[in-house]
């Protein structure tokens, strides 16, 4: 069975790419580039962040800190974290809504632009927090009873909706390849930490 933190981890390096190529996108898109495959990039966003990974950490990880790590709900680690997935979930709609529009004019192309990178930054601080802080304590919280069943659970979870994922997956390595900038996804707070 799979460890659930080695499986989010490569799941970052993931989402890194496709955020990569979303702030790309919406630097192509604000200097008049085609601004229509913003659809797929909400898909993917919806579907393999929002719907799965995010879904994933809140409804098992989170929870198996708080219920078997002692953390608390209300402040803390966790609690920011649900937070900005909160604030993630408000840019996603945002862009959702730039998605859905007929006709593109230069104050939409400009928030999508702006809405990327927030988004691109957002994620960027969130994952690195996740990744230095958070992941570790469920080695350091959690019994090996409770790490057996939260491994558990991610299994049974991963093993549904193989086909959709594995769609997804697809259409983001499509987007990666078109806009991805290849180089590392880089926030105010890991500059240094990456170099
Ligand atoms: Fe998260
Ligand atoms: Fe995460």
């Amino acid at each position: 069975m799979s460890d659930p933190i080695a499986q989010l981890q490569q799941e970052h390096r993931r989402i890194e790419l496709v955020v990569d190529a979303l702030q790309s996108f919406g630097i192509v898109a604000e200097s008049g580039g085609d601004p229509r495959p913003l659809a797929s990039f909400v898909d993917v966003l919806r579907g393999l962040v929002e719907g799965d990974h995010h879904a994933r950490e809140e409804e098992l990880l989170f929870s198996a800190l708080i219920d078997d790590g002692g953390l608390s709900a209300m402040g803390g680690p966790i609690a920011v974290l649900h937070v900005e997935h909160a604030e993630a979930r408000r840019l996603l709609r945002r862009l959702a809504e730039l998605a859905a529009i007929p006709s593109w004019g230069r104050e939409h192309r400009r928030v999508l632009g702006a809405t990327a990178r927030a988004y691109a930054a957002l994620l960027c601080e969130h994952m690195a927090k996740e990744d230095r802080v958070v992941y570790p304590l469920a080695a350091s919280r959690l019994s090996a009873e409770a790490a057996a069943r939260l491994s558990r659970r991610f299994a049974a979870w991963l093993g549904r909706d193989v086909e959709r994922r594995s769609g997804l997956d697809r259409l983001a390595a499509g987007l990666v390849s078109e806009y991805g900038t290849q180089r590392r996804l880089q926030c105010s707070c890991c500059v240094d930490m990456r170099a």
